[in-house]
């Protein structure tokens, strides 16, 4: 829930009362540092693990997701999947003026959809954009992304480590 400038404000505050000795209840204050963070994946990205695993890995999103949770407790990451451009649209805007931060591999729609990349410039959350494969060093058509642009970064090439760089570009 908190942008960088709400969290410098948010630890002088802490220190404030921590000095003053008054007894905040821990898990407020832990709450205010939380960052609502969401990861958006889109058109086949559900086969992670079955498909084609010389290029994708063997490892499911689910256990991968899993385990970024618990290692990034003290945030709050959902997750939302879809093979359908109009819905990954709907998601974006639903978060895209309530989130401090929206991870997104658009996967397919990347080289093709107009519509994701309008919704990216249309909302207020920064979007970091990521691909598991480095998609330069593959067919012409995943060079062009219409979404690079509009996003505030582009993280790609290094597996499903991609999604955790784009999670730490937003907590440092
Ligand atoms: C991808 C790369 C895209 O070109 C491809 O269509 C995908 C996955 C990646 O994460 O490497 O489905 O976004």
């Amino acid at each position: 829930m908190s942008s960088k400038f709400q969290q410098v404000i948010l630890s002088e505050i802490f220190s404030w009362f921590f000095k003053s000795g008054s007894n905040v209840p821990a898990f407020f204050i832990l709450y205010l540092y939380c960052m609502k963070i969401i990861i958006i994946n889109g058109p086949n990205l559900n086969l992670l693990g079955k498909r084609e695993n010389d290029i994708y890995g063997n490892e499911s999103f689910s256990d991968f997701l899993e385990k970024l949770q618990k290692k990034y407790a003290n945030q709050e990451i959902s997750y939302f999947q879809s093979n359908i451009e109009g819905e990954i649209i709907d998601k974006i805007q639903e978060v895209g003026y309530k989130y401090d931060g929206i991870i997104l591999n658009a996967a397919a729609y990347t080289h093709t959809s107009i519509g994701i990349a309008d919704a990216v410039r249309a909302i207020k959350t920064p979007v970091v954009e990521v691909h598991i494969s480095n998609t330069f060093s593959r067919e012409d058509f995943r060079h062009k992304s219409y979404i690079s642009p509009n996003a505030k970064g582009v993280i790609v090439g290094f597996g499903l480590q991609s999604y955790e760089l784009a999670l730490q570009s937003f907590l440092t």
